[in-house]
């Protein structure tokens, strides 16, 4: 059964009655543009055909009232008097709810029943799904308007004040705005964005390693130190502002570790671009090469690819219907991107399962994928 068969079923079940609005926000993959999105950079992702779904309709009052199915759980709490209480997926609407009454929304109250398929940790963007879904039934049931870089702005501050967690804007703006067979070329500092199609021919497959790290939330957080200890010594707002010809002019005078890091961001602004112009020219090849560069550059200068990582990526190397493959979102665990002929990306899948249980003795999760729309209404609203 499909999710949105499933929170439609639970909502009748729960309140006797078809909901009056459903919403989805998809979960995302990044193609290239790693780590570039708290440097003012470029990323350019993709929404996923996986989602989280809310059915629901608005209460008279002022309480929001969950019902979430994935981890059989309820949750309430009223628009005028709420805090934030440890992790619960609760304080993604929580979250959101905040934000948006920060920003002079006057919210009305609703409940409903959640679920998804997007999986949980992998680094695939479940947060930023619940976050998108979470603004959209906020929107819905409160009219007011829809506006993608605005609602991944409040799914940004959810995460960053609500949550504590030092993220950039990129997994919101792409859940937000996604388009069907695109992925987008964003601009994470104006939030501009251009749809460009997935070369012709090509599939996206994702390679979970099957592993997960903790302590990604430190590293991050230090990776992100060290971009602004080198955006100091360029006397820049952010990376984003270095030129690779910039870079190399003055690299040496920098300490080997703020080069490594600066160099990887700067590098990977300049090939999300290149990525673009392939984009346009249907060119499969460039884009493959340049997103086994971002691996490399991951991998060596950034530090923050880890052992299975990199073995899947070379399992995917080892076929010749890969045009390239890296790691994707922040690392240290989770899973990998690749970009494969379309006619053989079943083969290819089979390829991984094998090859990298053998490599590793772990059991990957392959997930063909297709780049969906962003957040919607899908019914009612
Ligand atoms: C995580 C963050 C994003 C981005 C990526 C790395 O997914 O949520 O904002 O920084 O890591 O590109």
């Amino acid at each position: 059964m499909s999710v949105e068969q499933q929170v439609v079923d639970a909502f009748r079940a729960r309140y006797g009655s078809a909901p009056a609005v459903v919403v989805r926000a998809p979960g995302r993959v990044n193609l290239i543009g790693e780590h570039t999105d708290y440097n003012d950079g470029f990323v350019m992702p993709l929404a996923i055909d996986r989602a989280t779904w809310i059915a629901l309709r608005p209460r008279d009052d002022r309480r929001v009232m969950l019902k979430f199915l994935d981890f059989e759980a309820q949750a309430a709490f009223d628009l005028d008097d709420f805090q934030r209480e440890g992790k619960q997926p609760v304080e993604y609407i929580k979250g959101m709810a905040w934000a948006m009454q920060q920003a002079g929304h006057t919210l009305t109250g609703w409940e409903g029943v959640i679920a998804g398929d997007v999986p949980i940790g992998a680094g695939l963007s479940s947060s930023a799904a619940l976050e998108m879904a979470a603004g959209r039934a906020f929107a819905a049931v409160s009219g007011i308007a829809w506006d993608a870089p605005q609602m991944a702005r409040w799914g940004q501050r959810t995460e960053n004040d609500w949550l504590g967690l030092n993220t950039g804007i990129m997994d919101q703006m792409i859940s937000a705005a996604g388009q069907a067979g695109h992925a987008l070329l964003i601009d994470c500092r104006s939030l501009d964005f251009e749809a460009l199609p997935l070369p012709p021919e090509t599939a996206v497959v994702i390679l979970d390693t099957s592993t997960r790290r903790g302590l990604v939330d430190s590293a991050y957080n230090e990776r992100r130190q060290q971009c602004e200890t080198a955006a100091r010594f360029f006397a820049v707002a952010a990376l984003r502002d270095v030129s690779v010809a910039a870079f190399e002019a003055q690299a040496d005078q920098l300490d080997e570790l703020t080069r490594r890091r600066a160099r990887h961001v700067i590098y990977e602004n300049d090939r999300t671009q290149r990525a673009r112009i392939a984009m346009l020219a249907s060119d499969a090849e460039t884009l493959g090469q340049l997103m086994n560069a971002s691996h490399r550059s991951l991998r060596d200068d950034f530090d923050v690819s880890s052992d299975a990582l990199n073995t899947i990526v070379e399992c995917a190397l080892d076929h010749d219907a890969c045009y390239g493959a890296r790691m994707t979102g922040a690392g240290f665990g989770g899973c990998a991107v690749a970009l494969v002929e379309r006619a053989r990306a079943a083969d290819f899948a089979e390829h991984i399962h094998a090859a990298y249980a053998q490599a590793s003795s772990l059991t990957p999760a392959v997930y063909i994928c297709e780049a969906a729309a962003g957040a919607e209404v899908v019914a009612g609203g």
